[in-house]
């Protein structure tokens, strides 16, 4: 496994692959790597010939007063998890390398779909989302991209972007991985402490309910919000940023469940931001 940090190397690289028939498979992540990012490279070993693994803590998504100073990150760490799973190459730029001196251009998603969940809560952030991504796709000129269903609005903002500006891979979202109990595996829960960890299990509980209740034939969005946050505020240390029920390829609110509706919730718990959500089927 080659680790490259320079734009130039990874660009010849992803020639040299090309050239020689290869496909390639790209896995965009911000490191500290768990099972949720390992799944998506044993998607994308499955998928294509050549596994790259971005690791780049992204200065530009994160907003004033965010975690990017303290985002965990353990290149040792990630390097030996990633030679384990199969990834080929790691592409690892510094900030200096992506963003120069004089750096201006950016590329921003517009309307509703970067405005409602997580977009109310952090202006800019789909921004530098789609902005770093974007960047990425010419760099390493992938035939597949492997994004997580975890973060729904992104991979949704994602295809958009690839649709709108004509870019030539295919985006592929893969499932949400949890860790045993329910929690949805993320970088970010080693912020948590023993008690704001059981704390955050609200967050799968409140959707197993919603799941439970549509399930049962409950359509209004309304009543299931409330019974999730119900449960999410049994934790002393949490509170809710959104409950959210919108279309799941639009991000249109609804209102009465029909079709694939994303439920989703975001929540701090202690100091910690975790989101979460699920997709439910429901008849007209
Ligand atoms: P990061 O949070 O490191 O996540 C990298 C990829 O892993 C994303 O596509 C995310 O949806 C996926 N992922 C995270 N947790 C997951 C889980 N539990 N199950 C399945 N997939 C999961 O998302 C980012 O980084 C950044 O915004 C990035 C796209 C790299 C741009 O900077």
């Amino acid at each position: 496994m080659r680790i490259i940090t320079n734009i130039d190397d990874m660009k010849a690289y992803s020639r040299e692959a090309k050239s020689q028939g290869k496909s390639i498979g790209l896995v965009p992540t911000m490191g500290f790597l768990h099972e949720g990012h390992m799944s998506l490279v044993r998607a994308a070993g499955e998928e294509c010939d050549v596994v790259v693994l971005s690791i780049f803590v992204n200065p530009v998504q994160f907003g004033p007063g965010e975690d990017y100073e303290k985002y965990p990150r353990d290149m040792e760490r990630d390097k030996k998890i990633a030679e384990e799973t199969g990834v080929d190459h790691i592409f690892a730029p510094g900030v200096d390398e992506m963003y120069p001196d004089g750096y201006a251009t950016y590329i921003e998603p517009e309307g509703h779909m970067a405005s409602i969940l997580c977009g109310k809560s952090r202006p800019g952030h789909f921004k530098g989302v789609d902005t770093v991504v974007a960047k990425l796709f010419n760099i390493v000129s992938p035939d597949k991209s492997y994004f997580g269903q975890k973060d729904a609005q992104q991979a949704v903002i994602i295809r958009q972007m690839v649709k709108d500006l004509n870019m030539n891979t295919e985006i592929r979202v893969m499932p949400i991985v949890r860790e045993d109990d329910g929690l949805a595996a993320s970088s970010r829960n080693a912020y948590l402490t023993g008690d704001e960890r059981r704390q955050a299990l609200g967050l799968y509980r409140s959707l197993k309910e919603a799941e439970r209740l549509v399930s049962g034939g409950e359509r209004s969005a309304g009543k299931l919000k409330k019974e999730m946050e119900k449960i999410l505020l049994e934790g002393k240390d949490v509170r809710v940023d959104y409950i959210e029920a919108v279309d799941a390829r639009t991000l249109k609110e609804v209102d009465l469940l029909k079709g694939e509706t994303l439920i989703a919730v975001a929540a701090v718990v202690g100091n910690t931001k975790l989101i979460d959500n699920t997709v439910v089927r429901s008849g007209s």
